[in-house]
């Protein structure tokens, strides 16, 4: 079965997710629906100095955002600054240093920005690893599960708040279409019973498992929309360090970062994006299924409601 699943995937990643697949769905595009003023309005970037989250951060810079940039090196942050800055003619970008593997940094991160600012209209979920070996951080969470999962829960759970006080905030994950060959698994978070560990795999697990967060948060709050998408297979560092294989192979059908970009700009900033209802999972500005046909991947409620007890369980623990 997940031969089979693979095989469909990588069959239809050859045909969507590459930049002849992003090409192809762009021609469908309204160009005015990125014609947004950002001005006044505050956006939260996690992982905004490299790759798609730099493009995102450029993108809404240009239209006048005041860019809040979540990064975990101060230096690789400072010198996407100063580059978003050059290109956008903004100067409302600020830098945050934070490491989203840790989740009392996390926690702490968070409440600081809340006591700090007075508003955030839209906070995009975009900084994410693929650890190819089993890694426990100091608190003895698993590596990606920590970044990818929880660090991702804690952040927008804690500005939850604040994101309330502005009308129609918007809450966008950077996820992985990858997530399809996974089914949620909620008994084996921290991938302990993973033999051999395999961080392809995990990191599909933790893209399964935002897309669920996502429909979950979008029930459990109705003033925000939330939305999650996959930005297509991009040229990144990510994809360069962690998937060398992959990278050599297919290096001349990737998308630009840019075009990874475009559709969570669009979920971040455009009023047609807040047309579709909220929890929706988009690939190139359209909403698409989270499973594929025939994986045998879907999973009854209670098993997505053990996941967000967990996570919420961690939560509390770590704050
Ligand atoms: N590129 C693709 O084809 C593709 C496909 C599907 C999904 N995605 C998703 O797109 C998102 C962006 O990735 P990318 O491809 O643009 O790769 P990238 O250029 O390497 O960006 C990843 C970003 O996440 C940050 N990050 C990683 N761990 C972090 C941590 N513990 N704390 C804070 N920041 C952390 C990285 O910071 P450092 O620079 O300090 O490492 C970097 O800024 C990820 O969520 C990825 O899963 C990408």
């Amino acid at each position: 079965m997940s031969l089979f699943r693979n095989t469909v995937w990588f069959l239809k990643g050859l045909k969507e997710y590459t930049r002849g697949g992003y090409q192809a769905a762009s021609k469908n595009f309204k160009e005015q629906d990125l014609d947004v003023d950002c001005t006044g309005r505050h956006y939260m970037i996690t992982g905004a100095n490299s790759g798609i989250g730099k493009c995102i951060a450029t993108e809404i810079a240009k239209r006048g955002g005041n860019i809040h940039m979540v990064c975990r090196n101060s230096t690789t942050a400072e010198e996407a600054k100063k580059e978003i800055v050059e290109i956008s003619g903004n100067e409302n970008v600020f830098v945050h240093i934070l490491d989203m593997s840790q989740p009392k940094s996390v926690h702490q991160f968070a409440n600081d920005f809340e006591n700090s600012n007075e508003s955030l209209h839209a906070l995009i979920n975009n900084a994410g690893c693929m650890v190819n070996q089993r890694e426990l951080t100091e608190d003895n969470l698993e590596k990606n599960f920590a970044t990818n999962t929880l660090g991702t829960y804690i952040l927008t759970r804690s500005l939850l708040p604040l994101l309330k006080k502005s009308e129609k905030a918007r809450v966008v994950i950077v996820t992985s279409g990858g997530m399809l060959v996974q089914k949620l698994n909620t008994d084996d978070l921290q991938f302990e019973k993973m033999n051999p560990f395999d961080g392809t795999m995990a990191y599909a697990q933790n893209k399964r498992q935002q897309v669920v967060m996502t429909e979950r948060l979008a029930v459990q709050h109705p003033e925000i929309h939330f939305s999650c998408m996959h930005p297509g297979w991009a040229d990144t560092p990510a994809v360069r360090s962690s998937m060398p294989d992959f990278y050599n192979k297919m290096k001349d059908k990737l998308r630009t970062p840019e075009e990874g970009a475009d559709t969570a700009v669009w979920l971040a900033i455009s009023p047609s994006a807040e047309l579709h209802k909220s929890g929706l999972f988009f690939q190139d500005r359209t909403p698409v299924s989270t499973h594929l046909p025939l994986a045998w991947t879907k999973v009854c409620s209670d098993v997505e409601e053990k996941l967000m007890k967990s996570l919420e369980e961690l939560a509390v623990q770590f704050s």
